[in-house]
């Protein structure tokens, strides 16, 4: 039998190991400013450190505050979110903004639950921010200290079904220590991120290994239990990149599904729909290499088509043309840089020259 975790020792553990071991460099650490803990939380939530640092600092330059973001315009917000993905995330980030300038005075509220009820804060970010900021006694539990904790308890329910999940939220708050719970959340984000990892835990540099119920069964990996695993799509699109002079056709794309509310190219489902949607057209076409753009639930190749109008084309034509994308503008190269683009998008006007 291993010894159950007691919850003054857990706790004491981790957070001793977090003050030797743990991170200690990040720049939304040293701070109580709810706002760049917020920002930080927010980006992090799907994305690596090394990936978030350089767009965290560049975000921080451009909207240094809640009021500035909250009066940005939204295609900026998601200009400067450009590449980072899962773009749900920055329009949330832009409307919570607006709700903490709007509701709360430009002031984020102090406690967790109605952390919680902002857009785009979820329980765990809520729960986060109120620790870090505010010393909140309060459970976290994203991917990463799901995996921590059910490996230290052995926790073998099923966290697809929502009864299990919240037997889990309720061990991991019997867990919490009474004092410095900082230290605590950011050395079980740190154990997660650094020891307790997913294919490979290093289990001899782990600081609760003695009462980890997993590592004494010997192995760890059966950890956590998610019987629904996601089921991964296909799809095949036609990408129609048009020129005309200097210009280059882009369409906004809607609010909602993949890439939302970023600019990108017209789409068609085959070439018979080009064919069809692009007869008569003047001018000419190339097909460009094709590639696969890899999301969480979805592999997506698309066929980049580009096609360049005569100079000499009539404006009134041009507007013909152009009439099945009512969201659409005509863009310089520069112009189109400096929108929410999607990263293939970006990279495929880059490489043009
Ligand atoms: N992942 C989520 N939140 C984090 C934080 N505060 N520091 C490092 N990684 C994180």
């Amino acid at each position: 039998m291993t010894p159950a975790p007691t919850q003054g020792d857990f706790a004491r553990r981790v957070i001793a190991w977090q003050r030797e071991h743990g991170r200690h460099a990040l720049p939304w650490q040293h701070t109580r400013d709810p706002y760049r803990v917020w920002l930080s939380e927010i980006m992090l939530q799907q994305t690596q450190v090394a990936t978030v640092l350089g767009y965290y600092e560049r975000f921080l330059q451009r909207f240094p505050d809640v009021r500035a973001l909250a009066v940005a315009r939204q295609d900026e917000v998601l200009a400067l979110w450009s590449g980072l993905g899962y773009y749900s995330r920055a329009r949330n980030l832009h409307r919570c903004a607006q709700v903490v300038v709007a509701e709360h005075g430009g002031h984020f509220p102090r406690h967790s639950a109605q952390l919680a009820a902002l857009p785009g804060i979820g329980r765990s970010t809520a729960a986060a921010i109120a620790a870090f900021c505010f010393g909140e006694r309060v459970a976290i539990l994203d991917g990463n200290v799901k995996r921590v904790l059910t490996r230290v308890l052995g926790f073998a329910g099923d966290l697809a079904e929502a009864a299990q999940e919240r037997r889990l939220w309720e061990l991991a708050t019997g867990l919490l220590p009474t004092d410095g719970v900082e230290a605590y959340t950011q050395g079980l984000m740190d154990l997660g991120a650094t020891v307790c990892l997913a294919r490979a835990p290093r289990c001899m540099a782990c600081p609760v290994r003695e009462t980890c119920t997993a590592a004494h069964e010997g192995a760890p990996q059966r950890y956590p239990v998610k019987s629904r695993r996601l089921r991964r799509g296909r799809r095949e699109s036609i990408w129609l990149w048009l020129r005309w002079r200097d210009r280059h056709w882009l369409v906004q794309r809607p609010a909602t599904g993949v890439w939302a509310g970023l600019w990108s190219l017209p789409e068609f489902d085959s070439t018979d729909a080009l064919g069809a949607a692009s007869r008569g057209w003047p001018g000419r076409g190339e097909a460009l290499p094709s590639f696969t753009h890899v999301l969480t639930h979805l592999d997506w190749t698309l066929h980049p088509r580009r096609w360049t109008f005569p100079d000499a084309l009539a404006a009134t034509q041009l507007e013909t043309i152009t009439a099945p994308w009512p969201s659409g503008r005509w863009c310089t190269r520069d112009e189109a840089l400096g929108a929410g683009l999607p990263a293939p998008l970006r990279r495929l006007l880059l490489r043009s020259g």
